[in-house]
């Protein structure tokens, strides 16, 4: 049996009821949601809403019309960006972000979109302060990570929204790597936009995600289409969410998600999350008393997601992820992560580092087996 330790790119195994539900909309839903009136049309809207409400729950309660579904975090953020940002506005983000808040900018200064990156220090922190001294005229938007996905340090989020409040700019959280695993509350957070996976923490299928986006903030459709509701109009209805979502959903995904975040209710969120807290603190305890590994990211893990980074001296990460794969079944995920500006910050680019993160079906004997597994590779590499 394989040991999957790759949560942070997708959470896998899905709880049953998840595959359960998908194999349930597709057996006796499959029906387009929203495009028809007869009972399975209604069935297939009345689950995707249900996913819509839960959703809206997890974030504290926020208005579920502001809750556009997206198949994914990459899509939702460049949702927000493209279509909140005009020529002439300046973005402020941070030297931790992932290349699907990253690229998207890089594409925005073509079009006059300038941006500057808040550096953070080798431990990939953001010291709140230094956005002050960066903010122009022109600054519409603060756009940064709620947890790295390299490091899973937690950004000081609340207290760059307080900046961002007084200073009268919006602020954006990419909050891939936090949804399902840590609190997500734009308002506690003072956040106006969150951007988050159906399929990481929240345990849904992949294909899903969301952009929340405040009340009284406007945004541009990028793609317009039947909604099926106006059809008599050509122009793209005004009304949310289904502005945004024209085309065809992942329905049988979506109406899934729903059963992802029951199954998170049930256990409890914090439940979940010391008992992940518990597993990456013993590796991290234990690896780090090997002179010849170099973990990465904030030393204090109640400041990080179950996310852990490091590297095997003189070995290439992506030697020792091969090894963890074919000699000992642990799959990790090895090298950039998408996040070259992230490993730049923390000093290992190039190259990357070996990432370990934990689900909620991880166990102790498992990590215990990577434990020895890193250990081998150690002694093997000493004795070369
Ligand atoms: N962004 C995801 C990761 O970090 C896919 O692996």
């Amino acid at each position: 049996m394989m040991i999957y330790l790759d949560n942070a790119a997708t959470s896998f195994p899905k709880p049953p009821r998840v595959v359960a539900a998908v194999a349930h909309f597709c057996n006796a839903i499959g029906a387009n949601p929203g495009r028809a009136a007869y009972s399975l049309a209604q069935q297939a809207d009345s689950a995707i809403a249900r996913s819509r409400r839960m959703l809206a729950g997890m974030l504290g309660r926020v208005d579920p019309s502001r809750l556009i579904l997206t198949p994914s975090t990459t899509v939702a953020l460049n949702l927000a960006f493209k279509g909140l940002l005009k020529a002439g506005d300046h973005v402020l983000t941070t030297s931790m972000e992932h290349n699907s808040t990253m690229r998207p900018l890089h594409r925005l200064n073509k079009l006059g979109v300038t941006h500057t990156q808040v550096p953070c220090n080798a431990h990939g922190q953001l010291n709140p302060s230094d956005i002050l001294p960066r903010i122009r005229p022109n600054t519409r938007l603060i756009a940064l990570v709620h947890a790295s996905n390299v490091t899973g340090g937690i950004m000081p989020v609340s207290e760059v929204g307080r900046i961002a409040r007084e200073s009268g700019i919006l602020v954006l959280v990419d909050a891939a790597q936090t949804m399902g695993t840590i609190p997500v509350n734009p308002t506690d957070l003072h956040v106006d936009l969150v951007a988050g996976p159906g399929h990481k923490g929240l345990l849904g299928p992949m294909g899903t995600g969301f952009l929340y986006v405040r009340p009284g903030i406007e945004l541009e459709s990028l793609w317009e289409g039947g909604t099926g509701t106006h059809s008599e109009s050509i122009y793209q209805p005004e009304t949310w969410p289904e502005r945004f979502e024209s085309g065809t959903c992942n329905a049988p995904g979506l109406a899934a998600l729903a059963e992802g975040i029951a199954e998170i209710q049930d256990r409890g969120l914090e439940v979940i999350a010391a008992q992940e807290r518990a597993l990456i603190e013993l590796l991290y305890q234990e690896l780090d008393r090997l002179p010849e590994i170099t973990i990465y990211g904030p030393a204090d893990r109640h400041q990080c997601t179950p996310t852990l980074s490091f590297n095997v001296q003189g070995l290439d990460c992506s030697e020792v992820a091969h090894i963890l794969d074919t000699v000992y079944g642990v799959a990790v995920r090895s090298g950039l992560h998408c996040a070259p500006t992230a490993h730049r910050t923390i000093g290992t680019f190039p190259h990357g580092t070996v990432r370990v993160s934990v689900g909620p079906y991880n166990t102790e004997e498992e990590i215990q087996t990577v434990i020895r597994a890193v250990t081998e590779i150690v002694r093997f590499r000493r004795e070369c």
